[in-house]
């Protein structure tokens, strides 16, 4: 199959964990394309902070991808910002291409602390856009930055790949 990874990575836990993720598949033969979000100007923590709380979107520095269409797995994946989406992920978010009939999985990483209402406000616009969720996540800072973030991936993509998911 052919599974795109989007994705907003401030400091480098999302992606060290979406490419054990995207490792994974491809070592079961599965072909993976990575989108990372990038802001055109990156904000402070304060700034992160104030644009996640008032859900501002972020000006990115490329394209969104166009369609998604071609792949069947979609995994979208950021950091918990105050509690909520990043600025970055909102842009994907709120402009996503038509998601219909595309299996997701959704991944949140945290210092911690909840996640809840950041799942939330991305499950919901992924559903807004036709998509259907069939994993979510939420990963600590110190698993990803751990030894066990290898095994984690492992378990991710066994559940991403159940049979009576496909
Ligand atoms: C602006 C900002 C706000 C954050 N707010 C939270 C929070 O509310 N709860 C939490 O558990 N972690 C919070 N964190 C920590 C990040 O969610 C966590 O370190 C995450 O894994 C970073 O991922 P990244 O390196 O891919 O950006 C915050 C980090 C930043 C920079």
């Amino acid at each position: 199959m052919r599974a795109l990874i989007v994705y907003h990575s401030r400091t480098g836990v999302t992606e060290n964990l979406m490419r054990a993720v995207g490792d994974e598949l491809e070592s079961r033969g599965h072909k993976v394309e990575y989108h990372r979000l990038e802001p055109k100007r990156p904000l402070g923590y304060l700034g992160a902070v104030w644009a996640a709380l008032r859900r501002r979107e972020a000006e990115l520095d490329a394209a969104l991808p166009r369609t998604l269409r071609t792949c069947e797995l979609v995994l979208v994946a950021g950091p918990v910002h105050a509690g909520r989406t990043s600025a970055e992920l909102n842009t994907f978010l709120n402009n996503m291409p038509d998601g219909v009939g595309r299996r997701f999985g959704v991944f949140a990483t945290t210092g911690g602390g909840n996640a809840e209402g950041q799942m939330k406000s991305v499950k919901m616009r992924i559903e807004k856009a036709g998509g259907l969720i069939v994993y979510e996540d939420a990963v600590k800072k110190a698993v990803v930055n751990s030894g066990q973030c290898a095994a984690r991936a492992r378990a991710i993509v066994e559940q991403l790949l159940r049979p009576w998911v496909w």
